[in-house]
């Protein structure tokens, strides 16, 4: 490793541009796609509130770690971790969490950009027109046709990682900045407007009372993992993305505030997602279980109604492909900044390489739509698989890891330094990171050991 690479470690231009980038990040096909799918398989309410309270209790105390620990160290996860364990004067195996992350996030961007694709090709069928007047039959079977079709399926999947592996290539200011600036008010804006016109429905109220009156005899050991992993999983939590984004945050801003604003603009936008989503399934009579197909059938239909609905459906799956864009973008960045602070691989040369292995695994992921369908283990397919172990599993064990690092191995004074908290304010972040949140994980993971068996 030699002392120019690291020289050369980026910085965003600012707070307002981490909190971007990082909320460009969080805020993606978590929030819109699988939010209101996963709350629609699990029985809404109840699972919203321990999704809330995860976020609150866990998610919060952990986020914050890991920007911290990036920050602190100012390189890639990998090399980082290194690095704070040697100040620390621990051992180096704490560098676990830097590769399970880089293997996560290979993971995780494998089905992600197959969903980045189904995204990219609604904009398609939008801009066909495919939508306008369209029945709850009618989009239905466009759902169906496409995830049938393994080769409209892989090309869309090819086209989303070429985008992926084009921004991850250009570096770190080059154009993420610009793209989460107007991406992000611009995606609440259409919500909101969706929003609206849902209000007057007749879908509104029991999409209402879906999604906040808590109805806990369908809770079970599945619905505390899946809500603390989606926890983890909607603000890119646990992988060392949010660590390499806080590695490149200028000194002196406030690590705490930035990490309220991310969590306050993802949690806004998957409740507004929600309560987009769930008026038009109720107002036409759908079922909220229609797992991983849910958004792309229900938006369809309502847009297909309105007005303005051809224009706002380009609109609005275009806003979709860019959140996922932008979190896809993320994925790839902890194994690029490693590649180049270790080797000194040039980012076109490794982000080309790490698009190739995880497009390689998504061809499985889309496959298990259709050829491979019948290939499942636990009951799951490769897709669901991929979904279901890094969300539900790796991630909040890679968390688990992040908070007993900051709050049990780094030095106190680094951490409130690096924090620029003291008094009761240190003291609770260090509780929450030091006891509740690694016991909430562990205490969901010995629940679902069931799950398994
Ligand atoms: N947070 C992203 C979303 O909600 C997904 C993601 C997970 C991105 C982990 C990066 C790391 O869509």
């Amino acid at each position: 490793m030699s002392a120019q690479h690291l020289e050369n470690h980026p910085e965003w231009s600012g707070r307002l541009a981490f909190i971007l980038a990082s909320a460009g990040s969080a805020v993606g096909l978590g929030n819109i796609w699988k939010f209101p799918y996963i709350m629609g398989d699990n029985g809404g309410g109840a699972f919203v509130m321990i999704y809330l309270a995860c976020l609150l209790i866990v998610a919060t105390p952990i986020l914050i770690s890991e920007v911290m620990l990036g920050r602190r160290a100012r390189s890639n996860p990998i090399i980082g971790m290194g690095k704070l364990a040697d100040q620390a004067g621990v051992s180096r195996g704490w560098q676990v969490i830097g590769w399970m992350g880089v293997l996560t996030g290979f993971l995780i961007l494998s089905f992600y950009s197959v969903v980045m694709g189904w995204a990219l090709s609604y904009v398609e069928k939008a801009a066909n027109g495919a939508f306008v007047g369209a029945s709850s039959e009618t989009v239905k079977g466009l759902f169906d046709g496409l995830v049938g079709n393994p080769g409209t399926l892989l090309f869309w999947h090819t086209v989303a990682m070429v985008m992926t592996v084009a921004v991850v290539a250009r570096g770190v200011r080059g154009g993420l900045e610009l793209a989460t600036r107007i991406m992000m008010p611009l995606l609440i804006v259409i919500l909101v407007l969706l929003f609206g016109y849902n209000i007057g429905t007749p879908g509104f109220a029991p999409a209402m009372e879906f999604m906040f009156a808590p109805d806990f005899s369908r809770v079970n050991a599945e619905t505390f993992l899946v809500a603390l992993g989606h926890a983890f999983f909607t603000l890119s939590l646990g992988m060392g993305a949010i660590m390499v984004y806080g590695s490149y945050m200028p000194r002196g801003t406030s690590i705490v505030r930035a990490g309220i604003w991310i969590i306050v603009l993802d949690t806004g936008i998957a409740l507004l997602a929600g309560m987009v989503i769930f008026p038009i399934v109720f107002s036409n009579g759908m079922s909220p279980e229609q797992g991983a197909g849910l958004i792309f059938q229900t938006l369809p239909l309502a847009l297909g109604q309105m007005e303005w609905g051809y224009w706002l459906a380009i609109v609005l799956f275009v806003l979709v492909s860019i959140a996922a864009w932008t979190s896809a973008i993320s994925l790839v960045e902890p194994a690029v900044s490693y590649l180049w602070e270790r080797f000194g691989i040039r980012r076109l040369h490794s982000a080309i390489a790490v698009g190739v292995a995880t497009w390689s695994l998504g061809v499985l992921a889309a496959l298990s739509f259709n050829l491979l369908g019948d290939l499942t283990l636990f009951g799951k397919n490769v897709f669901g698989l991929l979904e279901f172990t890094t969300a539900n599993i790796l991630l909040p064990a890679g968390g688990m890891l992040i908070a007993l690092f900051a709050a049990w191995r780094m030095p106190r004074a680094d951490s409130a330094e690096e924090l620029g908290l003291a008094g009761w304010r240190y003291r609770l972040w260090w509780w929450l990171a030091a006891i509740v949140a690694p016991l909430g994980v562990a205490l969901v993971f010995l629940n679902g050991l069931g799950l398994f068996g």
